[in-house]
């Protein structure tokens, strides 16, 4: 066992170390989905991940990590492109799971830590990162990008869409430095920067959306 996961326990946690984040909020993501739709979760895909499956993106067996209800991920699939969906948040991946029986659309998703990707036991031509990235810090980034290694191959295509610092009056929660992207995928985690553009992420709370930034990284 990684010392990320510990032994299972009747805890809100599930033996899992809260994140940062977690630690902050005092309660584990998942409590954030069931009362109702969480601030980011505008029931319907982000417009960028839109723009980017639009714009053929997306090719292969994909990858959503920290998917949510699913929204973006349902998009992509219904492309026809094999999606998995992967978060910590059982309510979320169970809603999800909903929303693809009543769509129609076939896609899985599944409880997982994005820390503990290689468990999956597969990999993925393309990744989805839709504000989760952000959520982290310090070590937890070098662990993250360390298991999204675990699960791509050379020539792999990662895109990340977080908050961005551009407007420090005007930003999204855990705002991210294009340094701080640049530093965490770097050639000698195995990661290449490709492009770093700003982008707009869109919450209940901002319906015409945050500062963002989209990175595409290449596995190399
Ligand atoms: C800001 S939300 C974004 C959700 C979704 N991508 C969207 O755009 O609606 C971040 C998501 O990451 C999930 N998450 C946080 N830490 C995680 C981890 N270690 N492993 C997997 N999912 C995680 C949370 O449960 C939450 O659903």
């Amino acid at each position: 066992m990684s010392e990320r996961s510990g032994t299972p326990a009747d805890d809100p946690f599930r033996g899992r170390q809260p994140t940062s984040h977690e630690q902050r909020a005092g309660q584990p993501w998942d409590a954030s989905y069931r009362d109702g739709p969480a601030p980011w979760d505008i029931g319907q895909p982000q417009p960028a991940i839109v723009r980017l499956a639009s714009g053929g993106g997306f090719a292969g067996a994909v990858l959503d990590a920290g998917c949510g209800t699913g929204d973006n991920a349902l998009h992509v699939a219904s492309l026809g492109l094999p999606m998995l969906g992967v978060d910590v948040a059982e309510t979320a991946v169970a809603i999800a799971q909903e929303k693809a029986g009543a769509r129609g659309i076939d896609a899985e998703f599944v409880v997982g830590d994005a820390f503990e990707l290689g468990l999956l036991g597969r990999t993925f031509d393309t990744v989805l990162d839709c504000g989760l990235f952000h959520t982290f810090e310090g070590e937890e980034r070098r662990d993250y990008v360390t298991s999204l290694a675990s699960v791509t191959d050379r020539g792999a295509t990662l895109y990340v869409l977080c908050f961005s610092d551009v407007d420090p009056d005007n930003s999204g929660p855990h705002p991210v430095g294009e340094d701080e992207l640049r530093a965490a995928f770097g050639r000698g985690a195995g990661w290449n920067i490709e492009a770093v553009e700003p982008s707009r992420i869109e919450t209940t709370f901002a319906a015409d959306g945050m500062p963002a930034w989209l990175a595409t990284i290449t596995r190399i």
